[in-house]
């Protein structure tokens, strides 16, 4: 029996753990072979191995190593036809700041506005955390794109995924350089989408709501109760909801998708 995704190639950025990691699975449950990348060497290791691939780890803010991955990733499996560039890290800064942000709360209810405290989400933020977070999701996403897209154009066909997030869609202001990332990614989907979509090459993004993943780590419980009153189905996500999304972006079933952006969020706002 043919699989359908069976001996597609598949590159997927950050897959030593959470959405990355099941996304791996997935695919290769339909017959892809996968390139693991993760700046986690071990987790890169320990899922390709899970699924029969290799491993390619690297930081997504190289843009020589992420050439070099792809072309590595070329030489060794023969081609790259999936790329899903969903590496990256924690808007963590609202974590430390949630007695404030629930005092500020109560204190709206009560209608006493001239008694709200400044949260400093823009004054605490570094140049460091705002470079260090631009860079791996919108830099990486950037990188990647232009790295497959050197195999994928004389082929004329692939599928690259870029994992934004709710966030982009619906900015927090406790996690402003996450957003604002989230959000460029969604319009660099939609560049790159319109630039190749003649060429049999589709380009999509997701934007995942809150996933029990270990993204979430340092959020406390008080803070994942606020976020999950946000949610319309009550609960957070598994990653295979994800996942499931992934397979059917890389799949035949949406060969009409292209520079879209798809949320699966439980119905978040
Ligand atoms: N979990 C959620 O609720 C959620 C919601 C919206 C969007 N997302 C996005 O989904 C993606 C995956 O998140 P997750 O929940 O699986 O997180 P996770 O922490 O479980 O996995 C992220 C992986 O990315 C790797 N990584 C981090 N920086 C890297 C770098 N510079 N180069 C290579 N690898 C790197 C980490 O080592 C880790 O293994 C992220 O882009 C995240 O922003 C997650």
């Amino acid at each position: 029996m043919t699989l359908p995704l069976q001996d597609q190639v598949a590159f997927i950025t950050g897959a030593g753990s959470g959405l990355g990691a099941e996304t791996a699975r997935r695919l290769a449950k339909d017959g892809a072979i996968i390139a693991v990348n993760d700046l986690n060497e071990t987790a890169a290791q320990s899922i390709a191995n899970e699924v029969g691939g290799i491993a390619l780890p690297f930081d997504v803010v190289d843009s020589h190593a992420f050439d070099l991955a792809v072309d590595s990733c070329v030489s060794q499996l023969g081609r790259i036809d999936i790329l899903v560039n969903n590496a990256g890290i924690a808007p963590s800064d609202a974590a430390t700041k949630t007695d404030r942000m629930m005092a500020n709360s109560m204190r709206r209810m009560e209608g006493k506005i001239n008694e709200l405290e400044p949260l400093d989400f823009m004054l605490d933020l570094s140049d460091e955390a705002w470079d260090r977070m631009i860079k791996i999701h919108l830099y990486g996403s950037f990188y990647g794109c232009r790295a497959a897209l050197r195999h994928m154009q004389p082929q004329r066909s692939g599928r690259i995924i870029n994992m934004s997030s709710v966030l982009g869609l619906y900015p927090s202001s406790g996690a402003p350089h996450y957003s604002v990332a989230k959000a460029a990614i969604i319009t660099l989907t939609k560049t790159v989408a319109e630039e190749v979509a003649g060429l049999g090459i589709n380009v999509n993004a997701i934007c995942p709501g809150y996933i029990d993943t270990p993204l979430l780590t340092p959020f406390s419980e008080v803070m994942k109760a606020g976020i999950t009153m946000r949610i319309g189905k009550g609960h957070m996500g598994e990653a295979s909801d994800i996942a499931e999304m992934v397979r059917f972006l890389v799949g035949p079933e949406s060969r009409y998708c292209t520079g879209d952006v798809f949320a699966v969020s439980g119905g978040y706002r």
